[in-house]
C-alpha cells in the first residue's frame, strides 16, 4: 500500500537503535521516506553480521548513522528525541545455549533497554519497544493441542489454556514457565517499561512480534527463517528439517516488514492511541506457514530443487507452532495485515536476485 508523504508536519527526532538491523533499517528508510522533515538517527554497533550492507541504504535515505552501542549509555545521542524505537537486540532463540554466556543477551536487550528507557526519561521521549512472541512460556505453547496435517500442525478449538484458541495466542496467554534467556530479556523489559511508564509517565507502546520477515533480513539458522529458507534456494545451500520429528510441519505466522512499518508509523504519530498498550503483532493464523510449505512455495517462486534433510530432535526453547492472534490489536486500531506469506517469499527472492553479489558472502556459506 503506497502511503503519502506527509508535508507541513511537526518536525520531530526519532532515535531506532539497532537502526542497521533488518526492522531498524527498514523502519529508517521508510520513516524518512514518508516524514522527510523528521530526523531519523539509526545507531547500530554492527554485530549482526550483514547489517553493514545497509549503511548505504541509511545514507542514501538521509537518515544520519551513529556507530554505538545501546550497552554504553554514553553511545545514545545526546541530541534532543522525541522518540525512541527500541529495535537493538540479540534476537537469537538460541543465544547463550550451548556452551555460550548468557551475558551479550541480557546486557544488550535488558541493559540496552535500561539506556534507552533512561533517555527517554531525561528528554520526556516517546518509546516503541520491539518485543518477541518469545515472552509466552516454551511448555504452555508446547502443550496447546493440535492436529497433525498432510502439511502442518494445525490449532484445535479447544484449548486447555486462557488466550489461545484456533485464532492463535492472545496477549491473556498465561507467562508462568521458561521462556528461553532472549524471551526472558524482552519480558523483564516488558515489565520494566510498565514501571516507568506509571512512575514517569512514559508514552510506550509494546509490540510482541510474531515472525518479520521481508527484504534486507539476514537470515541464519537461529533467527529469521524465513529468508534463510529463500536464501538456500538461490544460493544453493542445504537445508534441514530441525525438530518436531524431522518433518517440517511446524508452524510459524509471519508478517511483511512493510506491514510493520505502516503501523510503527501509525504509533508514532497515533500516540494517544497507542500509550501503554502491550500487542501482539503478526500475519496471525491466516498468514502462517509451516517449514514444508515454505519449501514448496520457495521451489515454485525459484524454479529451483534443493535438499532438505532431516534432524528429528528438537533444539532448546523449540516450539511446534506459534501462531499470533492479533484481535486487540484489530479493535483498536483496525489494524490487519495486508501482505500475504506468498508476497513476503517473492518480495525475498526479488531482493536476493537483485543484490546477488552482495549477498553471496552473507548467505552463499
Ligand atoms: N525479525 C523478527 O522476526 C523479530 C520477531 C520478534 C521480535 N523482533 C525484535 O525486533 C528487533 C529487531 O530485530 P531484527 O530482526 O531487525 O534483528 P537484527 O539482528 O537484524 O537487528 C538488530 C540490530 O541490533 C544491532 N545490535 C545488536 N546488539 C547491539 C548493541 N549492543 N548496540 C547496538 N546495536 C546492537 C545488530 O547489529 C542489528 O543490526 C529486535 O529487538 C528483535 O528482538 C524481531
Amino acid at each position: 500500500m503506497p502511503r503519502n508523504v506527509v508535508a507541513n508536519e511537526m518536525t520531530r527526532s526519532v532515535l531506532i537503535t539497532g537502526g542497521a538491523g533488518f526492522i531498524g533499517a527498514n523502519l529508517a528508510v521508510r520513516l524518512k521516506e514518508w516524514h522527510p522533515e523528521w530526523h531519523i538517527t539509526a545507531l547500530d554497533n554492527l554485530r549482526r553480521r550483514g547489517s553493514e550492507l545497509n549503511l548505504p541504504r541509511l545514507g542514501a535515505a538521509g537518515v544520519t548513522f551513529v556507530h554505538g552501542d545501546v550497552r554504553a549509555a554514553d553511545d545514545l545521542p545526546s541530541d534532543p528525541v522525541d522518540a525512541i524505537i527500541e529495535c537493538a537486540a540479540e534476537p537469537s532463540v538460541l543465544a547463550g545455549h550451548g556452551g555460550e554466556s548468557p551475558r551479550y543477551v541480557i546486557e544488550a536487550n535488558l541493559g540496552g533497554l535500561i539506556h534507552c528507557l533512561e533517555l527517554a526519561r531525561a528528554r520526556g521521549a516517546d518509546l516503541i519497544f520491539l518485543s518477541t512472541s518469545r515472552v509466552y512460556p516454551v511448555a504452555a505453547l508446547n502443550s496447546l493441542r493440535v492436529c497433525e496435517e498432510p502439511t502442518r500442525f494445525v490449532l484445535e478449538a479447544e484449548q486447555p489454556l486462557p488466550g489461545a484458541s484456533a485464532c492463535g495466542v492472545a496477549e491473556t496467554f498465561p507467562l508462568e514457565g521458561a521462556r528461553s534467556l532472549y524471551g526472558a530479556s524482552k519480558l523483564c523489559g516488558e515489565l520494566l517499561i510498565s514501571e516507568y511508564a506509571t512512575a514517569y509517565g512514559l508514552r510506550a507502546v509494546i509490540n510482541r512480534c510474531g515472525v518479520i520477515a521481508g527484504p534486507w533480513q539476514m537470515g541464519k539458522v537461529d533467527q529469521g527463517v524465513f529468508a534463510l529458507w529463500m536464501a538456500a534456494h538461490v544460493f544453493n545451500r542445504p537445508l534441514a528439517y530441525l525438530g518436531w520429528g524431522g518433518t517440517g510441519k511446524q508452524v510459524r505466522d509471519l508478517l511483511h516488514v512493510e506491514d510493520l512499518c505502516e503501523l510503527v508509523d501509525r504509533q508514532l504519530t497515533e500516540t494517544e492511541r497507542f500509550a501503554g498498550q502491550t500487542l501482539n503483532v503478526g500475519g496471525g493464523t491466516a498468514n502462517s506457514l509451516s517449514l514444508q510449505e515454505t519449501t514448496r512455495l520457495c521451489q515454485q517462486i525459484t524454479g529451483r530443487r534443493i535438499a532438505v534433510g532431516s534432524c528429528p530432535e528438537n533444539r532448546p526453547a523449540d516450539v511446534r507452532l506459534y501462531q499470533s492472534d492479533c484481535r486487540r490489536l484489530e479493535q483498536l486500531c483496525g489494524w490487519r495485515p495486508t501482505r500475504t506469506p506468498e508476497q513476503v517469499l517473492a518480495d525475498l527472492h526479488a531482493w536476493m536476485v537483485a543484490h546477488y553479489d552482495l549477498l553471496r558472502p552473507v548467505f552463499g556459506g
